[in-house]
């Protein structure tokens, strides 16, 4: 079964740089604190860019750093153009770029178009003045029977979407936390800010955006069904498209059905004059298997090589438990989630990676005294939220702040922080640190060499196994084997029986031996529940074996 492009090696030059890319998601408040507030911040990230450097990722895509009263961690933005005063300021930021990019590091910013936050100064004077011309950049209604809410649409984080202004004659809609109003994508004065906000940041030479919420922006709560997804949300995106290419091209990754994610409608999003990708979130919502994962890669290939785009893949990030514990937790599932990596890896597309993933951190369990996250406290306790995912690095092996801060950090560190720490791993070559350095440098080492075709082959029950054409005739087979045990995998196609095979990567370090073994009657042994890149030598076409 093949996907994008049919079997065509060559990898012209021309490709945009996030094609076959590793971005790095930085969840700011949880990197490095510079200043003792217990909050993470620019300069603590400048600091620790070299960490980034040598785990040789192409890009940062940074969480929400703008002015904002933090009722949902930054994605709740007050002012769209300054940087929030416990983050640093604009010109750490503009520092930050700079080191960035002479260090090879591209930089995204998180863009968050779908609302405001309730202290921007427009939603401000909306609410000071109910004949504000400013209220028809919000989605303000009149009340519906007996004052109840307009409609019954929820939120997000739980509860109406719907909260009654001061004047008690409205209720104003937010998708999340009341202190997110929804803006009115309608209004062709929200158009144009946004329009502003994009040029603003380019000017400075951000390398891309991540847009929250993407699918959200036009909503209409008069039209019946669902808030989310309606078409007219393209027009937008094809308008900042404009806007990138002005500027030589940017990545504009879009976040779109979180929960509900199908790669068919987000690719109506994807497209030369639209967005360039957005997440791939089928995988975070899919056991540790071989089979679904099959079924889940081959759906994203063949999604976006019709809508002209490329997949984004993703395992985790700041909204998802960590997929080392839906894995199962503890070493079978830190050993799962490399294995599972280890095959985003090696795939077309770009890939994100989660900050911690890298050390193997899993969910924290963080104490219900110091959780903070909206949907904990919107939900009086009943849902977890995503506090355990958030928990800050631990950059060495000193308690309390390891590395981190040296005040009090505003999430605690997840169990077992100091066997975690990056000092720690730093010389471990078995450790989680080691191998996604490892994985990540080969993905960029075979990138000028891969096309995009991806060949599916016959594999027993647990098996993934896809192999790529390179340029130089040979293929990269990449297998994950999800059973335990080990499993034998007859090579088949092109692969089949191959001159030679050579291990470059396992994500299983004792498994090794198992894979390296020559394929005896062209099969190869795969360690159980581990992933291994295997370059394989086309047969000469002498070779009796390429006759048979
Ligand atoms: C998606 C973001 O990733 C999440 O953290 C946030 O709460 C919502 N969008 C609302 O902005």
């Amino acid at each position: 079964m093949s996907a994008p492009g049919g079997a065509r090696p060559a990898r012209p030059d021309s490709r945009p740089w996030w094609d076959g890319a590793v971005v790095y998601e930085v969840y700011l408040r949880s990197f490095a604190d510079s200043d003792a507030d217990g909050v993470g911040d620019l300069p603590g990230l400048r600091r620790r860019l070299d960490y980034l450097v040598a785990l040789g990722v192409d890009a940062l895509w940074i969480s929400p750093c703008y002015p904002s009263p933090m009722a949902d961690h930054g994605y709740d933005v007050a002012d769209y153009r300054d940087i929030d005063p416990r983050y640093g300021s604009l010109a750490d930021f503009d520092a930050l770029l700079c080191q960035a990019h002479a260090a090879g590091l591209r930089i995204l910013l998180d863009l968050v178009p779908n609302h405001t936050s309730s202290a921007h100064p427009w939603f401000r004077a909306a609410l000071a003045d109910p004949a504000s011309p400013l209220r028809a950049r919000y989605i303000f209604r009149p009340p519906g029977a007996h004052g109840r809410e307009p409609n019954a649409w929820t939120s997000v984080f739980g509860g109406s979407a719907w909260t009654r202004d001061p004047s008690g004659q409205a209720y104003y809609l937010h998708l999340f936390d009341p202190g997110q109003p929804d803006l009115n994508w309608f209004d062709p004065q929200v158009r144009a800010e946004f329009e502003g906000i994009l040029t603003f940041w380019l000017d400075r030479g951000v390398d891309g955006f991540r847009i929250d919420v993407a699918h959200g922006l036009v909503k209409d709560p008069d039209r019946p069904g669902p808030p989310l997804g309606q078409p007219e949300t393209v027009e937008v995106f094809r308008r900042w498209r404009e806007i990138c290419d002005g500027y030589g091209g940017r990545l504009l990754v879009g976040e779109m059905f979180l929960h509900d994610y199908d790669p068919v409608r987000a690719a109506g999003y994807v497209g030369p004059e639209k967005l360039t990708e957005t997440f791939d979130f089928t995988l975070t919502a899919l056991p540790f298997q071989a089979a679904a994962f099959r079924a889940g890669i081959q759906a994203a290939l063949a999604a976006t090589a019709a809508a002209g785009g490329l997949p984004a893949w993703v395992l985790s990030n700041h909204d998802l438990p960590r997929h080392a514990t839906r894995y199962g937790g503890g070493p079978p599932g830190v050993r799962r989630a490399r294995a599972a990596t280890a095959l985003l890896l090696g795939l077309p597309g770009t890939v994100y990676l989660y900050q911690g993933e890298e050390l193997g951190l899993e969910q924290a369990d963080v104490p219900p005294d110091r959780r903070v996250d909206p949907i904990w406290t919107r939900s009086h306790g009943r849902e977890l939220g995503r506090d355990g995912a958030r928990t800050p690095l631990p950059w060495t092996t000193h308690a309390p702040g390891y590395g981190f801060t040296t005040g009090v950090p505003w999430l605690p560190f997840g169990r077992g922080a100091r066997a975690h720490a990056v000092t720690r791993q730093a010389r471990d070559a078995g450790a989680p640190l080691s191998f996604y350095r490892t994985a990540v440098a080969l993905r960029r080492q075979l990138r000028p060499q891969l096309g995009d075709a991806v060949v599916f082959l016959e594999a027993p029950p647990g098996v993934l196994a896809l192999w790529r054409p390179l340029t130089d005739g040979a293929a990269l087979l990449v297998a994950l084997n999800t059973n335990p045990e080990p499993a034998r995998l007859r090579l088949s196609g092109p692969v089949s029986p191959p001159a030679a095979v050579q291990v470059l990567l396992t994500s299983e370090p004792e498994g090794a031996g198992e894979a390296q073994r020559a394929p005896a009657h062209g099969e190869l042994v795969l360690p159980g529940e581990a992933t291994v890149w295997v370059r394989c030598e086309r047969p000469a076409p002498s070779s009796p074996d390429a006759r048979r």
